[in-house]
């Protein structure tokens, strides 16, 4: 791809702005050495006023939602896109969420611009788990457990019954609910089906990959090691 095109595509601007930075010898190599738009040069030594390129195509971001953040591109109010650098949201392909937390689930968010690695991520038969840990309204009744994980529990309004899915109680109130699916408000829908309400919901891992120590409202992109790992089974807890 000619490197005007590479440029524009990353959010640095039109096509005319980027041909512009090249003509005020603002795009340089490792050594300084002004860059022209017909050059040929590796993708990691390109400069942009000194600043290393952001990441090709192909990136795999993950980060820690803040509640009252909107996975969303146009909502009002404060969206998880805000939270990223401006030029991320008008990137060519697309940075786009991996499924969607609510506006009130913090937690474990990954986004990419690989529709393909996109899909295969949130497509049911892939089965990649998602661990969510729910503060609840009233105490557990003690069945909770055996529901989730019959397959049969049919959510208001869904004609397929839920796919198998795992509690572990931390607490009378406290609970951490392993699903491979990821309906419509699921986690929450699933506590209202046995009679509670979540009061607040963090999701903590997508495979072994885990929300581990990332500040609230941080991102940081992954690796390819740590890609894979979304599909590698979560560990035992
Ligand atoms: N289930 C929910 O109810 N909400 C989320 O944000 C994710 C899963």
């Amino acid at each position: 791809m000619k490197l005007v095109k590479l440029i524009a595509n990353l959010g640095y601007g039109s096509r005319k702005d980027v041909t512009q930075l090249f003509r005020s010898g603002r795009i340089t190599d490792a050594d300084g050495e002004v860059l022209y738009a017909d050059d040929v040069v590796a993708y990691e030594t390109i400069r942009v006023d000194d600043e290393p390129l952001d990441p090709p195509p192909g990136l795999v971001l993950m980060m820690n939602k803040p509640l009252g953040v909107t996975c969303s591109r146009k909502d009002p109010g404060r969206l998880v896109y805000d939270l990223l650098p401006p030029r991320y949201s008008v990137r060519s392909p697309a940075l786009s969420t991996v499924g969607r937390l609510d506006r009130d689930t913090s937690g474990l968010l990954l986004f990419t611009d690989d529709g393909a690695l996109l899909h295969r991520i949130i497509a049911p038969k892939a089965q990649v788990t998602k661990v969510y840990e729910a503060t609840l309204a009233q105490d557990l009744r003690g069945d909770e457990g055996q529901l989730f994980a019959s397959g049969t529990l049919l959510l208001e309004t869904e004609k397929e019954p839920l796919a198998p899915a795992v509690l572990d109680v931390l607490g009378p109130r406290h609970a951490r609910l392993s699903v491979t699916e990821g309906r419509y408000h699921q986690v929450r829908r699933m506590f209202a089906a046995a009679g509670n309400h979540v009061e607040s919901l963090q999701r903590i891992s997508v495979g072994a990959l885990a929300l581990g120590d990332l500040p609230v409202g941080e991102w940081r992109a992954l690796p390819p090691e740590e890609v894979v790992s979304i599909f590698a089974a979560a560990p035992d807890r």
